[in-house]
């Protein structure tokens, strides 16, 4: 009965069956077409689209050059085609520590004649922007990488914990308390601080030894020459812009504590400004007032991230995602995760992901992780879904929870130019 119902709708990956049936496909992205039969068999047919009326939290895994960050990036195009009243009450921002996302700014001329096949058109993308670390923007720029501006991190505005997590110091050892000492001083005069005020203040505590202050010295030298903490800092409501794609590219960035402390602070402050538009926009039509405050609803995209929120241990960025994973729905911000191994990412995470994009997939700790999202499927069912999954490049299986489905996929090609190609000689 539910088949038959379903049948007479478009597949919309993430849609539920009162909202198929309200809106059939509006508001959603065209990200692929539904495959039937198996190996040399299989064919492709009807457009599979993937709802974007609501926040979502998504996994797209697979094995190396499987074409996970490939379909991202239509995930992202599909955004950027939305009509302007879906698209500029939305933003995405993207966490890229590969570098492959600028490319979309330019044509897929790669691939021009597998998209005529798909009656599709090489485009790159208007709506993106690429941020870089502010101390390496030279570097990027001699790269030939088109960069639109520079994002930098304000330690006031971090917490104690997350710079102790970062810099993998334990709270209560001599290094922990010293550092929280100076952090506790320079925060509490409200004023604009860096690591090289940090540093100041560190020198002028008598209290620690000359071994744990030298130590922490050199540890924060090292993070200020990466260039990414100044007194400016960031602003997230200048960072993420209604309607655009925010690639933020630390590709030439080899600090993790520093990368972990941006994105658990750029997470942190779109979760809570995001909180707060939303308190508004329900006051604002309560009242039939226009809202004082806006901030829209916003899309995360972790490239490579089992580096942000890990299973075997703690980072900066672990809680302020764990958050958005748990508690993202109601606010509006959805979460797009991508990894090769699902079982190196943190099972919060997994618990609260609701739709899967995955290609094949080898170790059985991995698909092990996979029934761990979809308890509804058997182990079984899933391995032997993706065990019969088309050799071509681009071909998924779907795990839907809202609709407790499962289907195989071929993403469509992509119109945007993709710079995370395999490497080849020749
Ligand atoms: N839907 C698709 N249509 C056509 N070609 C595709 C598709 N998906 C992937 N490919 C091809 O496969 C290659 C590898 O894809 P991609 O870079 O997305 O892999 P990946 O899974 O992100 O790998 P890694 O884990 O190494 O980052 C692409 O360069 C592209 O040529
Ligand atoms: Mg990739």
């Amino acid at each position: 009965m539910f088949e038959d119902v379903v049948k007479s709708y478009p597949t919309v990956v993430g849609r539920e069956r009162k909202d198929l049936e309200k809106f059939g496909n509006l508001c959603s992205g065209y990200i692929g077409k539904h495959i039937v039969g198996k190996g040399e068999e299989a064919h492709l047919t009807t457009k599979v689209f993937l709802d974007f009326m609501k926040v979502h939290v998504i996994l797209v895994c697979g094995k190396r050059g499987s074409g996970k960050s490939y379909s991202a990036s239509v995930i992202l195009e599909e955004f950027s085609f939305l009509p302007d009243e879906f698209r500029k009450k939305m933003s995405f921002v993207v966490i890229d520590p590969v570098g492959i996302y600028w490319s979309m700014k330019f044509p897929n001329k790669q691939q021009e004649s597998l998209l005529r096949e798909w009656n599709l058109e090489p485009k790159g993308l208007e709506n993106l922007k690429v941020l870089v670390p502010s101390g390496q923007i030279d570097e990027y720029k001699k790269a030939g990488i088109p960069v639109d501006g520079t994002i930098s991190l304000n330690l006031k505005d971090l917490t104690i914990e997350e710079i102790l997590l970062a810099f993998g110091i334990k709270r209560l050892s001599e290094e922990g308390v010293a550092l929280e000492k100076s952090f506790s001083k320079l925060q509490t005069r409200g004023l604009d601080f860096d690591l090289l005020d940090m540093i100041e203040e560190l020198k002028k505590d008598e209290n620690v030894k000359k071994e744990v202050k030298q130590g922490l010295i050199s540890l924060l030298e090292t993070a200020n020459s990466w260039g990414l903490v100044s007194k400016k800092g960031l602003k997230v409501e200048d960072i993420v812009e209604p309607g655009k794609i925010t690639v933020i590219d630390f590709s030439r960035m080899r600090s993790e504590e520093l990368r972990n402390l941006l994105v658990a602070l750029l997470t942190r402050e779109i979760y809570r400004l995001r909180v707060l538009s939303r308190k508004e926009e329900e006051r604002a039509k309560i009242s039939g007032e226009k809202p004082k405050f806006s901030f829209p609803i916003t899309w995360m995209l972790f490239e490579e991230a089992h580096n942000f929120i890990p299973s075997e241990k703690e980072v900066a960025s672990s809680l302020p995602i764990k958050i958005l994973a748990r508690q993202g729905r109601e606010p509006g911000v959805g979460v797009i995760v991508i990894t090769q191994m699902p079982s190196r990412l943190h099972q919060d995470i997994l618990s609260q992901t609701d739709i899967v994009i995955s290609f094949r997939l080898t170790s059985r700790d991995d698909l092990t992780a996979l029934h761990a999202v979809m308890q509804t499927y058997m182990e079984e069912e899933i391995e032997s879904y993706i065990n019969s999954l088309p050799r071509f490049p681009g071909a998924a299986i779907i795990l839907d929870d809202n609709l407790e489905k499962v289907f195989t996929v071929a993403i469509r090609p992509r119109i945007s130019w993709h710079a995370g190609g395999t490497a080849q000689l020749v």
